[in-house]
């Protein structure tokens, strides 16, 4: 797919994971491409391998006023931006006796404040360049209700309510705003559980429809599909891309009596 040629396109948590998939992937649909997140090395390393013009803007979203910050930065090296993927996030795996309140704000500052802020601070760049996209990172997390990860789910929930809300405010302005809602995806976030929890890998697998893992390029593939015009009439959807996980049956046994089945 190409398309995004003299398109800027913006992207949180470059620096690896879905971010990163994601950078590779309007790069090569010709977008210049703005990487961001906290580590510049794993930022350059990736910005090193795209072919136009990428740009690096470090960032920490979890801090008051980041997101406001962020969009003020980049709009004073490109000239406008077209495409936001709001990727940025950070797990929190707690059961609900043990969260701090400390860990329910760095939760929401990251998942929800900043990407709302960014939001809002590069909407108007948008707007003046005749319309855009953003792309929201959720979870699916945020649609069946997950075990000892109360606040995750309820930044991601946030995040695809706040889709819905944006895609109205922004509508009228050609602004497409959507979310992808990731099952099971191995990259880092999931690395330390993987390799220590016994079974882990097999026994995700067997809650899967497809029985495999996601990777980075299965997003950000679906990144360019709302990136690009192919998505055009498409907006305030949520997109549940999880190989058949939150909302499929992943055992082929009826579950029901057999006679029922006629
Ligand atoms: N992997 C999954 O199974 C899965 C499933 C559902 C949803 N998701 C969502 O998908 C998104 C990407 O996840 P991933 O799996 O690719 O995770 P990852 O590999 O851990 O990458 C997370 C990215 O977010 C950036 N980031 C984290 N904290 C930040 C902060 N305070 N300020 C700025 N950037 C920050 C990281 O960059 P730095 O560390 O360099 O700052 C990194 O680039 C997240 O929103 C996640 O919730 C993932």
């Amino acid at each position: 797919m190409n398309g995004l040629e003299a398109k800027v396109a913006v992207v949180t948590g470059a620096s690896r994971g879905i971010g990163e998939a994601s950078a590779r992937v309007l790069d090569a649909m010709g977008a210049q491409v703005v990487l961001t997140g906290r580590t510049v090395d794993d930022l350059e390393r990736v910005a090193n391998e795209l072919g136009n013009n990428p740009i690096v803007v470090p960032a920490d979203l979890a801090k008051p006023g980041a997101g406001t910050d962020l969009a003020e930065r980049i709009l004073e090296v490109v000239e406008g931006v077209d495409v936001l993927v709001n990727n940025a996030g950070i797990p929190m795996r707690r059961l609900p006796e043990s969260i701090t309140e400390e860990e329910i704000d760095l939760v929401f500052a990251v998942n929800v404040r900043s990407l709302l802020t960014l939001s809002i601070g590069l909407a108007s760049s948008m707007k003046s360049r005749g319309g855009g996209s953003i792309i929201n990172v959720s979870s699916v997390a945020g649609v069946r209700g997950p075990g000892a990860r109360v606040a995750y789910a309820g930044t991601k929930g946030a995040v695809d309510a706040m889709t819905r809300a944006l895609a109205s405010d922004w509508g009228p302005d050609g602004i497409r705003v959507n979310s992808i809602a990731p099952g099971l995806i191995a990259t880092a976030i999931w690395e330390e559980s993987r390799n220590t929890i016994p079974g882990l890998i097999e026994d995700m697998e067997g809650q899967i429809a497809l029985k495999r893992w996601g990777f980075g390029d299965d997003i950000a593939d679906v990144v360019a599909f709302f990136a690009s015009d192919s998505s055009r009439y498409v907006t305030g959807e949520t997109l549940v891309v999880d190989g058949g996980l939150a909302r499929v049956s992943a055992s082929a046994t009826p579950q029901v009596l057999p006679e029922l089945l006629e």
